[in-house]
């Protein structure tokens, strides 16, 4: 079991690397009470882009992380560094115009966000850059779908998943 374990952790890099080509620009080692959402904010990575450069690596709920352990932030060409932390009554109209740019590309480079954008929640760190800068999220995952099961979402109308549960 042990080894097991230390085999499975050992062999996560690899995997990674064969996997994927990218090549990660920047990193972070983990702290004693951080969580992914606060590694974004403090890193300007964005929620979804923290999720997708980390696939395989962090779990959907973020609850795996290794204090000590380096965590990549972005990949060489797809990484955005123009973030904002979303705020209590955000919503994506007040978000895009505030960074001065159309929802269109708000949408691509956060693309865990909602046809009504009605699921960003307090805390999230969304791309508010003006061009396309995050990577594509691999096939046949959804990394950056998972919302703490602490969020409050921005708005008061706003409509986490459980919500409707
Ligand atoms: C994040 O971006 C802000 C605003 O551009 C900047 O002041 C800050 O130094 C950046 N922090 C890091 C860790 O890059
Ligand atoms: C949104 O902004 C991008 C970047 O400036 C631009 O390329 C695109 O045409 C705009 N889309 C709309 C619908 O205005």
């Amino acid at each position: 079991m042990f080894t097991k374990v230390i085999a499975a952790i050992l062999a996560l890099p690899l995997v990674a690397q064969l996997v994927s080509a990218d090549t990660c620009t920047r990193t972070y080692s983990a702290q004693a009470g951080d969580i992914c959402d606060s590694i974004s904010a403090a890193n300007n990575v964005s929620t979804y882009q923290f999720a997708v450069v980390n696939v395989g690596i962090i779990d959907e709920a973020c609850d795996n992380l290794v204090v000590g352990q380096s965590y990549c932030l972005g990949w060489q060409g797809q990484d955005c560094m123009t973030t904002y932390v979303v705020q209590q009554n955000d919503d994506c109209d007040i978000i895009s115009s505030a960074a001065g740019i159309n929802t269109t590309i708000l949408y691509e480079n956060n693309p865990q966000i909602d046809d009504y954008c009605s699921n960003i929640y307090i805390g999230e760190v969304l791309c508010t850059a003006n061009t396309v800068q995050v990577p594509p999220a691999p096939a046949g995952t959804t990394p950056a779908t998972s919302i703490p099961p602490t969020a409050t979402p921005a708005n008061p109308d706003g409509d986490l998943p459980w919500c409707d549960e």
